[in-house]
């Protein structure tokens, strides 16, 4: 069963549609991480069953994961921020008018535009820098609405050592005292990817689970 696995996953799908094959020639011609079509399933999955109408991502690239939640909504809106204006013109360009939904398209630091937008928000994704999702998880738990989603992406591969998350993140060998805040002083993505998988696990207000599909996922479900 296992070594047809990936062959089953890939014939199932999702495939992706005309705007995301040009996206991911795109991708694969400049080697730009996006998430990949496994974890943009698992996106338009959640966008599906959420009914999000309000989405906000914590860095965009050129649009890819964008065009998954859009594929998971009949109307609304993707707020979509990036540092990189090169980047973020060539968004434009893929999703203006591709989708039934509204995107925004926002320069420069996601955390100070996230602060410019009232929410509530049904799903918000994380995939700028590890080392922020920490801090940044406090400001989205307040205008994440009760059953909304907060998707953090490369947990588990890419610059992360996942023996030093298992050590940071195993009861038995947790740090004492504990350290569980927003104020976790980090400065690699290891620790930072640690601290929020440990902020947002011990939270009450979030039911997480971490998937093992593209460089991981953890997906939390505000329950409170
Ligand atoms: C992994 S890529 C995003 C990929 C995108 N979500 C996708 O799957 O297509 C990370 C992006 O976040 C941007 N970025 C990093 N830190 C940021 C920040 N603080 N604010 C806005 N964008 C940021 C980077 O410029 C980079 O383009």
């Amino acid at each position: 069963m296992n070594e047809h696995l990936d062959a089953l996953v890939d014939a199932v799908g999702p495939s992706h549609d005309d705007c995301q094959s040009a996206m991911l020639d795109h991708a694969v011609a400049e080697g730009f991480p996006t998430v990949g079509a496994d974890a943009g399933g698992v996106l338009r999955l959640l966008a599906r069953v959420v009914g999000a109408r309000d989405v906000f991502e914590f860095g965009s690239g050129f649009g890819y994961s964008a065009s998954w939640f859009a594929r998971g909504m009949d109307a609304g809106r993707v707020v979509l921020t990036e540092y990189d204006e090169a980047e973020l013109a060539l968004a434009r360009e893929f999703l203006d008018g591709a989708y039934d939904v509204a995107f925004a398209f926002e320069s420069g630091d996601a955390m100070a535009t996230f602060g410019r937008y009232d929410g509530p928000f049904d799903l918000v994704l994380l995939d700028h820098e590890g080392a922020r999702y920490a801090p940044a998880l406090a400001r989205v738990r307040a205008k994440l609405r009760p059953g909304g989603v907060v998707v953090a992406d490369n947990v588990a591969a890419g610059p992360v050592d996942t023996e030093t998350l298992v050590s940071m993140l195993r009861e038995d060998d947790a740090p004492d005292p504990p350290t569980r805040d927003a104020s976790w002083d980090v400065d690699t993505t290891t620790e930072g990817i640690g601290a929020y998988l440990d902020l947002v696990r011990s939270d009450p207000g979030f039911e997480t689970t971490l998937l093992p599909v593209g460089e991981g996922l953890a997906v939390s479900v505000r329950v409170e």
